[in-house]
């Protein structure tokens, strides 16, 4: 990994989540200087590329178009192929990514891909060979954290926050009900419901309800949180007998999933696999790795390829 340039869209805070539009349009401005940075800190000229590898989808549709074209006329200008990545995916081959003291997944494994737009247990039997065995039926998880620190007051995106006051509460002051779903699968929406209706029942009493015990109400809320992803995952070990598991995602840099993944290596006899915490959150390293695999395959896109605002992870 020669270079991994993230340009940050502050824009969003203020509007407590991402606003589409202001989203593509800030990907307009940024995405010139962000490759050109890249090459920089890379050391290398755009004419010793071999390929460009953009993100398909899932995701927001005027972003995805932007990286789409402007990695269209990159390799239509230098003559090199262009490969179409796959967001969740590459959230999972980021595990390959050739990085001292981390070591690698062997197929078959099993992955929580976690982040704001997804929450699935996939069974990794090959780079490219992946099935979702579980699913949400609503929200992602991602967005349970965000949506919970949006009725706190916290600023968007509010998962890191929660993460950071949760370490400094007690995670059983108080107790949500966990939701009925099939087996593998997830369910927030509820979840969301009950902490909405447990904060304007308490604030009616004390006004100051939250700022007064928001590091409870974070570790709590994560406590419950975590408890359902590390609940899910166990039933996926049982029932697919594999016990290498791997967590993926943006939602795999909180500190308590990762915690309670280590402590399974002990406790439970699995192996584990925790992201370099870079690599977690939204990144081009990511999209990189899964461009690499697919060169070697020689997996390369015709330039009518296009973007998919709803691509599943196994396609
Ligand atoms: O993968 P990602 O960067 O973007 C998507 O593809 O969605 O994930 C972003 C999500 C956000 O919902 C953010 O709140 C959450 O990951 N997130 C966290 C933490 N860091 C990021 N959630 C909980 N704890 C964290 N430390
Ligand atoms: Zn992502």
């Amino acid at each position: 990994m020669l270079s991994n340039v993230i340009a940050n869209q502050e824009i969003h805070t203020e509007y407590g989540g991402v606003v589409p539009e202001l989203a593509s349009r800030a990907h307009q401005q940024n995405i010139v200087p962000v490759v050109q940075q890249a090459l920089q800190r890379a050391n290398i000229g755009k004419n010793e590329l071999s390929a460009i590898a953009f993100t398909k989808g899932p995701g927001l549709m005027g972003s995805l178009l932007i990286g789409t074209s402007f990695s269209k006329s990159l390799s239509q200008a230098l003559q090199i192929p262009l490969i179409a990545v796959n967001h969740m995916q590459a959230h999972i081959l980021a595990h390959f990514i050739e990085e001292k003291e981390h070591k690698k997944p062997s197929f078959p494994f099993l992955c929580l891909t976690i982040s704001g737009g997804h929450t699935e247990i996939v069974k990794i039997s090959d780079y490219f060979e992946m099935e979702i065995l579980g699913n949400t039926i609503d929200d992602a998880v991602g967005e349970a954290y965000d949506k919970s620190a949006k009725i706190l007051g916290l600023a968007y995106p509010g998962g890191p926050l929660i993460d950071r006051y949760a370490q400094k509460g007690n995670p059983l002051a108080y107790t949500f009900t966990k939701p009925k779903v099939g087996k593998l699968d997830f369910s927030f929406s509820g979840l969301k419901t009950a902490i909405l209706y447990f904060i304007q029942r308490e604030v009616k009493q004390n006004p100051n309800f939250v700022k007064e015990n928001l590091y409870d109400i974070c570790a709590s809320i994560q406590h419950t949180i975590v408890s359902i992803l590390m609940e899910k995952i166990e039933n996926a070990v049982k029932e697919t007998g594999i016990n290498q598991v791997a967590i993926a995602g943006g939602v795999s840099a909180n500190s308590e999933i990762r915690k309670r993944l280590k402590q399974a290596e002990n406790d439970k006899n699995w192996q584990t696999y925790i992201p370099k915490f870079e690599y977690t959150t939204d990144n081009a390293a990511m999209i990189g790795i899964v461009g690499y695999y697919k060169y070697l395959e020689k997996a390369f896109d015709a330039n009518t390829t296009t973007a998919t605002a709803r691509l599943k992870v196994d396609e």
